[in-house]
This record gives structure tokens, C-alpha cells and sequence, in this order.
């Protein structure tokens, strides 16, 4: 690595560390043995995992380092996306206690530090990467967390609210979507390649994501309610990252693509393929929540400029496409991390587009894709709709 990249690397490995690590802060120290998503591991498993992951890419494969603990290497290697039925059975009792895996911790960063500017430059963009994507999976983890069990944490400023928004849709004329990504853009995952372009027949799409006061209309004709919603007496609250309010009609749904399919059907209308989605999304910048600022959505309206492009389609929310997660043409597995994608080209994950309040400003490339199961309802994802 040339010196002034390998310095910037070694500050974006550490800041993206101090993201993590204040994750943890959030979580009271009885309750880091608790699992708040019955399909995902404990969160004591991350304390571990990020290190580990770090571990035997950085120091075991790409330096050849000898292990100082191959147990903990392994143990903390995986994490875990079950089919439904299969849920994790294992007991807080079987992990290993917070001060051994913080002494591991320790180790592994001094080793890795020691020894960065030997590593392969790809390989520490996907350390980063890797991190900051567990820096979102970890807060919605979190999200989930009983609020007595959890430490608040403010944000800088308070979110801005506004005013409901009229429905409008925007006409996208017929043209090329131009999807993928080229090698020499710098870093990408295996999923993001190669270009891709593809004619898409004239559309419209929704200006705005859809809003909790559109959903509730369908939740009122016998919708089914999003996980982020409860009902006391008779109102609906949302489930914030730190304390319940009343139900922000102005701000994005946060949906299951299963939810989201059903709503858009009642409306007479489907959700955009991922094709769609790079067409409407062509001149997008990025919502002001997004990159950490805020744990949770802003109205869809917060960040209008002008009326002829839609609104957030980066930031304040991920959003469903159409689209089954699959390989690009040319598509090929890395060797430092054969299993990033593959095992999920399994017709059961669909694209995801876009970010939310907690993607890292660097994964907001449009060549980015994430990916789920259709029925999760535990991520920070909404839709918008689109009249093909
Ligand atoms: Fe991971």
C-alpha cells in the first residue's frame, strides 16, 4: 500500500471500531448474553465476532500469522441467517465471559495494527466494510432490546418533523439502467459486478417512501401491523430505538417486503425491480439520515428539494425491490471471502436498495446491494411504489 492510503485506511479501520465499540456501550452489562432476535446469535457473539472476522482475514489468510486462539477464530467466525422453523438453540451459559473475549479482542487489534501495512489494500476495505455493516445489524439487533435492558444514547440534533405529503408520482421515461460496477471504481463486494446495463420500459414511482398515515389506511382495512408498530387503547406508538412515541405519521414505514408487497397490491400497484430502482434513483443524494445521524426515521418530506426527482431514495430507510438477489453477469466469488454472497443466490433473499439512519456514508455507493429474507421484519426497510 502506498503511504498516504495506507494511513487513511489504518483512520477508517479506527473510526469504524469506535462505531462498534459505542454499540456496546448501549447494552447494560447483564444483558450482553440476551438475544433480542430469536433468528439471530446473542449479542455477546458480535463482541467477539468483528475481531474475529478481522482476525482470520487480515492476520490468518492474507499474513499467514500463527492463531494465539483458534477456539475463539472459530467460535466467533459465523454469523447466522436460519430458515424459519430453525431457529438457534444454544444457552447464554455456553458463551465464554466478556473479560476473555476482550482480552481477545485487545490481542487481535494490537496484532492487526502491528502489521496493517502489510495487508493487502482490498482486504482492509472489506474489514472496514464488514465492520460498519455489522455497525447497522448490531443497532437493529439492538433496536429489539427491551428499552430497561438499554443505556440511551442522544443524537446530535434533534430530527426534524413536517407535514404529511400528498401521494405524486414521478414518470420515469424508458432508458438504460445501468446497474453493477466497474473494477476499477475502487472497492466493491463480489455481488456488485460486473456493469450491468438494461433497458427499462417507461414507469412512475412514488415521490416519497410510503408513510406510517398511508400504511395505517391498510392496517385499518385488516393490514397486518409492522414490527415497529403497538397499539395501546385504541392509537398506534411506534417502537423507537430508545422509547416509544406516537405513531410519526410523516415518517417512511418500516415494513416487511411481504407487508410492503400486500400494500402495494391493495393499491393497485407493485413494488420497483431493482432495474426500476437505478433508473428513478439516477440523480439521488443522499437523505440527512443516514451515515449514523439519527436511530430513527425522519419524514419522508425532510429532505425535499425539487419536485421532479424523488425524494430519499439514499438514506432514512432501505427500500424493497421486486428483485430476488442474484448474481450479475460475470459474477465471481472473492477468495478471502468465498461465502459473501453465494450461499444467499437462493431465490429465498430479495435486493434491497438505498440505506438507513445507520448505513456507514460509505456503502451508500449505488452499486451497493443488500439483501433478505421477504418476511424479516426487523430492519430499517421501507418501499415506495411504482405503476409499470
Ligand atoms: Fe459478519
Amino acid at each position: 500500500m502506498r503511504n498516504a492510503q495506507k494511513h487513511h485506511l489504518d483512520l477508517e479501520l479506527k473510526a469504524a471500531r469506535r462505531q462498534t465499540d459505542e454499540l456496546f456501550q448501549i447494552v447494560r452489562p447483564d444483558s450482553l448474553y440476551e438475544r433480542p432476535i430469536p433468528e439471530r446469535h446473542r449479542i455477546i457473539f458480535y463482541l467477539g465476532h468483528m475481531e474475529a472476522f478481522d482476525w482470520n482475514l487480515m492476520a490468518r489468510r492474507a499474513l499467514d500469522e500463527a492463531s494465539f486462539h483458534p477456539t475463539f477464530d472459530h467460535l466467533f467466525a459465523f454469523g447466522i441467517d436460519p430458515p424459519a422453523g430453525q431457529l438457534p438453540q444454544d444457552a447464554a451459559s455456553e458463551w465464554p465471559g466478556v473479560e476473555e473475549i476482550e482480552r481477545y479482542n485487545r490481542r487481535t487489534r494490537d496484532a492487526i495494527d502491528e502489521s496493517l501495512a502489510k495487508v493487502p489494500e482490498e482486504m482492509v476495505h472489506a474489514a472496514i466494510e464488514h465492520r460498519l455493516m455489522h455497525a447497522e445489524t448490531l443497532a437493529y439487533i439492538l433496536h429489539q432490546l427491551p428499552y430497561d435492558r438499554k443505556l440511551p444514547r442522544s443524537t446530535a440534533d434533534d430530527p426534524p418533523r413536517a407535514s404529511i405529503p400528498r401521494t405524486t408520482f414521478l414518470e420515469i421515461p424508458e432508458g438504460m439502467a445501468r446497474l453493477g460496477n466497474s473494477p476499477d471504481n475502487g472497492f466493491g463486494w463480489d455481488n456488485e459486478y460486473q456493469p450491468l446495463a438494461e433497458n427499462v420500459p417507461a414507469f412512475s414511482i412514488g415521490r416519497h417512501k410510503v408513510t406510517n398515515a398511508e400504511y395505517l389506511e391498510f392496517v385499518r382495512q385488516g393490514g397486518s401491523p409492522p414490527l415497529f408498530w403497538i397499539e395501546r387503547a385504541g392509537a398506534w406508538f411506534y417502537r423507537g430505538m430508545f422509547a416509544e412515541m406516537p405513531l410519526p405519521m410523516d415518517c417512511p414505514v418500516y415494513a416487511t417486503k411481504c407487508q410492503a408487497e400486500d400494500y402495494a397490491r391493495w393499491r393497485g400497484a407493485s413494488l420497483p425491480s431493482e432495474a426500476q430502482f437505478h433508473r428513478a434513483a439516477d440523480s439521488a443524494v443522499p437523505s440527512r439520515n443516514t451515515d449514523f445521524r439519527y436511530w430513527d426515521p425522519i419524514p419522508v418530506t425532510a429532505d425535499d428539494t425539487t419536485e421532479d426527482i424523488p425524494a430519499q431514495m439514499i438514506g432514512n430507510g432501505w427500500e424493497w425491490t421486486s428483485s430476488l438477489f442474484a448474481p450479475f453477469p460475470g459474477f465471481e466469488s472473492r477468495a478471502y471471502y468465498p461465502n459473501y454472497s453465494e450461499p444467499f443466490f437462493d431465490g429465498s433473499h430479495y435486493v434491497l436498495k438505498g440505506g438507513s439512519p445507520r448505513t456507514a456514508a460509505r456503502l451508500l455507493r449505488p452499486s451497493f446491494r443488500n439483501w433478505f429474507r421477504p418476511s424479516y421484519p426487523y430492519i430499517y426497510a421501507t418501499f415506495r411504489l411504482v405503476h409499470s
